[in-house]
């Protein structure tokens, strides 16, 4: 389905980037939203770096990367997507500020059958579309990290959303950005995260517990069961601090301890430790690891 042509993008982190890019890629019109000038000009520079490393691979031309970039506006008003038909809401893992965007996005957006989306990796979605006057046009989008490259995205109808609505998003994220869609329940963690975050803060326990190493616990299962990457590495990858605030939704929703942050996660989100994106998590990556 090729009707939704202009995204709205906002947070430009890990994940806003990411989808940011693809979106251009896919010959879209991105509005990109961030809350600062740096935090947007340091969006702009993942994007340019990981389309530059498109480039060197050989998977774009030169061309292909321009055209995308000119189809990428950063900009630090919301009021931007006043004209968008699609907006994908990817800021951190923080409820309060998500409900202050849908509230925003619900003001803004102009297009009555625009779709307001969130890339949350747990929150409810029947909590984000209440923050607007149009639930039946809010639907949970989750993609994975690394945007570009993981094929995956989560649909998540809530309760109110329209069979439109999701038919819509479910083609955008098929048809337009390639990706395979699997449909997920609005409940914290959907699918992946219900089976991978249990995973992630077993091996830091283990970790805790002294039990092996990060390097050993990592080449244990990469070696040893084929991941692409160990559990310590992927958390470095994810963030601690997204691992952390994860694993608090599944916890307060099903009071489950095996969903419970470990000590360990926590005292190293409190230490600004949050992995590849501070430089260091589990590993050190100031060397260039
Ligand atoms: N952008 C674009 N392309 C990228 C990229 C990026 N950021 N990172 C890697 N790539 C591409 C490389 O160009 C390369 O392509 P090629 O094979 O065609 O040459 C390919 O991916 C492999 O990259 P590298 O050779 O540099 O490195 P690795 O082989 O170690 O792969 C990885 C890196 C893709 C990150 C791989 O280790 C991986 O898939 N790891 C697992 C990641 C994962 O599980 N993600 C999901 C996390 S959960 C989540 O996001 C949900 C949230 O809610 C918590």
């Amino acid at each position: 389905m090729g009707d939704i042509t202009r995204i709205g993008v906002i947070g430009a982190g890990l994940m806003g980037s990411g989808i940011a890019e693809v979106a251009a890629r896919a010959g879209r019109d991105v509005v990109v939203v961030e809350a600062n000038a740096a935090a947007a000009d340091a969006g702009r520079e993942r994007i340019e770096k990981s389309l530059a490393r498109g480039v060197e691979k050989g998977k774009l031309s030169a061309e292909d990367r321009d055209a995308a970039l000119g189809r990428l506006t950063f900009t630090t008003d919301m009021e931007a997507c006043s004209d968008r038909e699609l907006v994908v809401e990817a800021i951190a893992e923080n409820e309060a500020l998500k409900l202050e965007v849908f509230g925003k996005l619900d003001r803004i957006v102009q297009s009555k059958d625009a779709i307001l989306a969130s890339n949350t990796s747990s929150l409810p979605i029947m909590r984000l579309a209440m923050a607007t006057q149009r639930p039946e046009y809010v639907v949970g989008l989750h993609f994975f990290n690394p945007v570009p490259v993981q094929k995956l995205v989560e649909l998540i109808p809530s309760l109110l959303t329209g069979e439109e609505t999701a038919k819509r998003a479910e083609a955008f994220a098929s048809e337009v950005l390639g990706k395979t869609v699997i449909k997920a329940p609005d409940r914290a963690g959907f699918v992946v995260n219900a089976l991978l975050v249990p995973y992630l803060l077993s091996a830091i326990r283990m970790v805790e517990a002294g039990h092996a190493t990060p390097e050993d616990i990592d080449n244990g299962m990469v070696l040893g069961c084929a991941h692409p990457m160990g559990p310590l590495r992927l958390t470095d990858l994810v963030g601690l601090d997204t691992t952390m605030a994860v694993a608090e939704s599944m916890y307060a929703e099903y009071k489950e301890p095996l969903y419970a942050p470990p000590p360990l996660l926590r005292r190293m989100v409190e230490a600004g430790l949050y992995g590849k994106k501070s430089g260091r998590g589990f590993y050190d990556y100031t060397r260039g690891e």
